[in-house]
């Protein structure tokens, strides 16, 4: 084929695990090619998570690219979680002996990333349609996609699926050489973006009767808000006025009082799921971040855990290339799962503590009610809380 390129590494998936994983491992000399299926904007415009973990600002700034995170990210030392209407401080630095976590937008990481690998000559290819990979139990793997109406092709000895969790890299895989673990939830998040104060100076996870409410930033300057809303609800449904509304309905009156409102400049809808697949590697093709794993939002695993991910398969790629030892690769999937698992089962319970299940028999209420009673009484409770929030170790 006429457009092929060889490379080391083949990349699906322009998201902050793709391009930390190719700007990490150009930094030792490992070269790597990025296929993104969308444009730049397109990627920049999405607003995801906004809470990253000490692990993951390490590894940004191993990748040399965190300058613009360490000047404007802000570092929380605690949140607070609203029950029925009263503040409970976590404080997450007295809680973890020192540790906490950095309020950054995965959009700003994104951009970023994206800067750094363009500053450095990175082969990151937009707008690749079609991308399919082949051979993957061969020594020789490789991709092909259409780019402007041409067919090519990247020949690798890896290939990194980190295109998410509708990407085509999982499902490349036969279906009998995988498990899908996967649990649903009778509600979603409706997010919005706002350029306002903040209403708190940390975040606020709020309990209500009316359901579960989250309270979060981007900066002084730029809030995002969350409500639960029934699955079936459409972002038409809500109008910014009928949102702000049901937020001050869901936090502590003083809290609500404080709110500053204004104009949306994102809303939209995101369906809660907990997800794993089991391998994340099937020959020489690595699943990494949500092309392999999905947590509810609750807690800010998502994009912590794809950060896990590549610091794994990370240094098990560069003891491949400078020393011939595989056994990180081979012990990548197994590695990178038992992380995966300890933040799935944080997700799981922080989201099955603090929302409305509408269907939940009564004892299950009741239980939902004294777990959260215990656990903000409970120091040996709270640390263990703390400790998951600012992220297991590596
Ligand atoms: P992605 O960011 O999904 O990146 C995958 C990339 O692959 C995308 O750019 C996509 O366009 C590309 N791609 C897909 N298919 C193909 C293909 N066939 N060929 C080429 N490229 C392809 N986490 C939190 O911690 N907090 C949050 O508030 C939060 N909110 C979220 C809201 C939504 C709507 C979603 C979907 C996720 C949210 N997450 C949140 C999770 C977090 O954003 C993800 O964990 C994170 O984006 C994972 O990064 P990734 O690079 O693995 O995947
Ligand atoms: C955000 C999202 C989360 O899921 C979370 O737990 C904390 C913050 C956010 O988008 O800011």
């Amino acid at each position: 084929m006429a457009n092929t390129i060889k490379t080391k590494v083949g990349i699906i998936g322009g998201g902050p695990s793709g391009l930390l994983l190719s700007q990490l491992l150009d930094l030792k000399g490992i070269d790597s090619v990025v296929l993104e299926r969308r444009t730049r904007d397109y990627v920049l415009g999405r607003i995801r998570a906004g809470v990253l973990e000490q692990g993951f600002t390490d590894l940004m700034r191993e990748a040399g690219v965190a300058e613009r995170m360490d000047a404007e990210g802000e570092i929380h030392n605690g949140f607070e979680i609203s029950d029925m209407g009263r503040l409970h401080h976590i404080d997450l630095k007295g809680l973890t002996g020192g540790d906490t976590v950095m309020v950054y937008g995965q959009t700003e990481v994104t951009r970023d990333l994206y800067d750094a690998r363009e500053a450095r000559g990175g082969k990151v290819i937009h707008e690749a349609m079609d991308v399919q990979p082949h051979d993957l139990t061969s020594d020789a793997p490789y991709i092909t996609y259409t780019r402007d109406g041409e067919k090519c092709r990247v020949d690798c000895d890896f290939i990194v699926g980190a295109d998410g969790f509708h990407g085509v890299s999982r499902k490349s895989i036969p279906e009998d050489q995988i498990t899908e673990y996967e649990k649903v939830y009778p509600f979603g998040w409706l997010g919005i973006l706002s350029e306002t104060k903040p209403v708190h100076p940390e975040l606020i996870y709020a309990r209500s009767e009316r359901g579960f409410a989250l309270c979060s930033l981007r900066s002084q300057v730029l809030s995002r808000y969350y409500v639960q809303v029934p699955l079936d609800d459409k972002v038409e449904d809500w109008s910014d006025e009928r949102f702000w509304d049901e937020l001050k309905a869901r936090l502590p009156e003083d809290v609500a009082a404080k709110l500053e409102t204004g104009p949306s400049i994102e809303k939209s809808i995101a369906p809660l799921r907990s997800f794993v697949c089991e391998p994340m590697r099937y020959g020489n093709l690595f699943l990494a971040g949500d092309a392999a794993h999905i947590v509810p939002p609750t807690g800010a695993k998502g994009l912590n855990s794809a950060a896990s991910d590549i610091y794994y398969l990370y240094h098990a790629m560069v003891a491949h290339y400078d020393e011939g030892d595989s056994t990180g690769l081979d012990s990548y999937s197994e590695t990178a799962l038992r992380r995966v698992w300890k933040a799935q089962r944080f997700s799981w319970w922080m989201t099955s503590m603090l929302h409305n299940f509408p269907d939940n028999p009564d004892f299950d209420r009741k239980i939902q009610n004294i777990e959260l009673e215990y656990f903000l009484e409970s120091e040996a409770a709270r640390a263990s809380l703390a400790e998951n929030y600012v992220g297991l170790p590596f």
